[in-house]
């Protein structure tokens, strides 16, 4: 989908509008969709984050070509507005969202995101801070557990596999992913096993959501994102999974849509959108897209582009 983004986000960068277009790669990873951004628009500065340092190295050596072209910040994208000031920033004009967990994160066994390698369960992107999934499985209730099974992974069995860790906590925590992936394979009933996947995908999606406060994160960045576009600024968002996307859908089906109350046979002054949609729906990766990136099957993509300032009342 990389040349997809590059196309969406075209207009916003390759523009008169402004000298020096400011694109923000909020989740820069290992800098492949940045690094294209660079070399398509010789004009454009970057602004790059991720809240992973082993990605931010990564992404700084494949850069470092690109000089004071690129600026890098080790950030939660809900950190944006003090990211934009600390690299001087007041207003951008593109931004991309690619979410969740990059390949290199679930390639390296260490982390703990895999669910078939043996491995510490860890899963946080910032090993800084925070809870790990481990933490999460060894003291969290009965009922919390069940819930971020059920919420965050659409786990039929949330209170089912809840009841097996409450019980195998108990002979000895859990340290690795080995040992709750065969308590998974115990727990959820072969039949269901033909046709949910593996049967430990939705509890290690689940647990990764819980550990990262994925989903907070992005509503909290999103609306900071588009404030922070110029009129002609373009947002685009990728996400692999329902929740991601139900909140991406959510907020741009609400800056696209007017505040006049329903049934006036006008539009009242000032409650005209700010925005609007680029992308028809959510576009999905096409047969050859597939074909040379099957990790790319779940992404939804979304765009959108602010048309006008808001009204300062
Ligand atoms: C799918 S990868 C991005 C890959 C990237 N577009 C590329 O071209 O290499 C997602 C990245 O976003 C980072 N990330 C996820 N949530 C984040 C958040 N809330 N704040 C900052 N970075 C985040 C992850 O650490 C990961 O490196």
């Amino acid at each position: 989908m990389a040349a997809r983004i590059v196309e969406l986000l075209r207009p916003a960068l390759d523009t008169d509008a402004v000298d020096t277009p400011i694109y923000v790669d909020a989740t820069l990873g290992a800098g492949g969709h940045s690094e294209l951004i660079l070399r398509e628009f010789p004009r454009v500065r970057v602004i790059g984050i991720d809240r992973d340092d082993s990605a931010l190295e990564i992404a700084s050596a494949r850069l470092a070509s690109y000089g004071d072209r690129i600026s890098l910040h080790r950030a939660r994208f809900d950190e944006l507005s003090t990211v934009l000031s600390d690299a001087g920033a007041d207003r951008i004009d593109a931004a991309l969202f690619d979410l969740g967990v990059s390949s290199m994160q679930l390639d390296r066994a260490d982390r703990g995101f895999a669910y078939s390698v043996d491995a510490p369960l860890d899963m946080r992107m910032d090993n800084r801070e925070g809870l790990t999934a481990a933490d999460v499985l060894n003291t969290y209730s009965h009922g919390d557990l069940a819930r971020v099974l059920h919420d965050y992974g659409d786990e039929r069995f949330a209170g089912k596999i809840a009841s097996a860790v409450l019980r195998e906590r108990e002979r000895e925590p859990f340290t690795t992913s080995g040992r709750l992936v065969e308590l998974l394979y115990a727990t959820i009933p072969a039949a269901t096993r033909r046709t949910g996947g593996h049967p430990a995908k939705r509890t290690f999606q689940a647990l990764r959501i819980e550990v990262n406060h994925e989903l907070d994160a992005l509503r909290h960045a999103l609306p900071a994102a588009l404030a922070a576009l110029r009129v002609g600024g373009r947002i685009a968002m990728m996400s692999y999974q329902s929740l991601e996307d139900k909140i991406v859908k959510r907020e741009f089906a609400l800056r696209t849509t007017s505040t006049s109350p329903a049934g006036l046979p006008i539009e009242l002054p000032g409650t005209a959108p700010r925005f609007r949609l680029i992308t028809r729906g959510a576009e999905r990766p096409d047969e050859h897209e597939l074909e040379i990136n099957p990790r790319s099957a779940p992404v939804r993509v979304r765009t959108i582009e602010r048309v006008a300032e808001e009204v300062v009342s």
